[in-house]
């Protein structure tokens, strides 16, 4: 058996706030509170903030969206995301930075996406300069969740869209509604930066030709079975292989895969039918620009993957977690960085992305947005 390290559940129960009807001195000065919440143990869950942004299309027409406090929704019995899987999302985070600005990162790149996601399940676009406006006014809307700077928590943000009016023929919906919220969270995996342990899965991820490469939901759906499989059987998480000849690495259910050369190159799984990571993306700039170090994304076979020195899964929830040991049916590929840290190369880009994002580290041009 392994020691389970499992992505962290909705233990958000005991984010008690601490609340006082009294008007504190900060108030008073009009200075924005904090949510006195324990940003330490936070774990990746929901905790309902303050305010979403809401936005209907109707009649071929996205209406302007509101703020609103409303964490409910409600529909038709029929919505075509409750019958058909009409549905899209996008995952980021907002960060307080060592000079306490609020910032997000390569949101661009998030909105790009979500219009790529959109297209592919026929769904309406909803306007990349209004979607960054949107994440912008709902991350200002809920200042006081986003944790303090050096917490290890951030605010994570979740953009989506949904067919919402009735089908009952196999068709798209004719209107949709658009939202972001937010929730403060800790690390995706329990034990933080502790190395997984994968599973090599016997279930596929995506076909080829599917929908493998874009944020809807239902490639989640179809991955519960698989990861509830895995953690039974003490595993951390999934790698998928390609569903076509199943020898080449894909990704897990929520993040890419990144692997160390024993010489030192950061390799990376190029695929039609994995998600195009903003995180991996960046990463490989990372390692090219600020590391000096060789880069390459080709398909990789799981064969040569006993041959690397270090891999990583990387994402918005993940940022880059250590991988130390990948399980293929018995046998075991335990990488040489070891059980009980990252390697030393999966360190340095995990510390060099993590300045970028806190504003420790100059970042390349546009990749930071500035909140407030
Ligand atoms: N792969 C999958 C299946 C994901 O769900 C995610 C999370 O968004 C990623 C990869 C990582 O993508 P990103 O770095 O853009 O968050
Ligand atoms: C993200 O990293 O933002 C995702 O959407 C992955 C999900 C497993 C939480």
């Amino acid at each position: 058996m392994y020691n389970i390290v499992t992505c962290n559940g909705e233990g958000t129960e005991s984010l008690q706030e601490e609340t006082t009807e009294e008007m504190t001195e900060g108030e008073e000065l009009g200075i924005m509170e904090k949510k006195n919440l324990d940003w330490a143990n936070i774990g990746f869950g929901y905790h309902e903030t303050d305010k979403r942004f809401v936005a209907n299309y109707k009649n071929g027409a996205w209406d302007d969206g509101a703020l609103t406090e409303d964490a409910n929704i409600v529909m038709n019995e029929c919505a075509g995301v409750l019958q058909y899987a009409q549905t899209c999302f996008e995952g980021m985070k907002a960060y307080t930075t060592e000079d306490g600005r609020i910032v997000t990162f390569r949101p661009d790149l998030n909105a790009q996406r979500m219009e790529d996601s959109c297209k592919r399940l026929e769904m309406p676009v909803f306007p990349q300069d209004r979607f960054i406006q949107a994440v912008t006014d709902v991350v200002a809307a809920n200042e006081a969740y986003v944790p303090p700077y050096g917490s290890g928590a951030t605010l994570y943000i979740r953009p989506y869209m949904f067919g919402i009016s009735p089908v009952i023929g196999v068709r798209p919906a004719e209107e949709y509604q658009f939202r972001v919220f937010t929730t403060p969270v800790g690390p995706y995996f329990k034990g933080g930066v502790k190395p997984l342990t994968i599973k090599v899965s016997d279930f596929d991820r995506a076909a080829p030709h599917g929908t493998g490469h874009i944020k809807a939901g239902l490639n989640y759906a179809m991955s519960l079975h698989a990861i509830m499989t895995a953690h039974a059987e003490g595993f951390d998480e999934n790698m998928y292989l390609d569903a076509g000849s199943r020898t080449y690495v894909e990704e897990t259910g929520g993040a890419n895969f990144l692997f160390v050369t024993k010489d030192n190159k950061v390799i990376t799984p190029k695929s039609d039918s994995i998600l195009p990571s903003i995180t991996r993306r960046s990463l490989m700039t990372v390692a090219k620009d600020y590391l000096g170090l060789e880069v390459e994304e080709r398909p990789i076979a799981l064969e040569e993957v006993k041959d690397f020195a270090e891999c990583g899964l990387c994402g918005t929830a993940a940022v880059i977690s250590p991988v130390g040991k990948i399980v293929d049916h018995g046998k075991e590929i335990a990488f040489p960085s070891g059980m009980s840290e990252m390697g030393p190369v999966t360190k340095k880009l995990y510390d060099t992305l993590t300045g970028i994002q806190m504003g420790r580290i100059d970042a390349p041009e546009g990749w930071i947005h500035v909140i407030k």
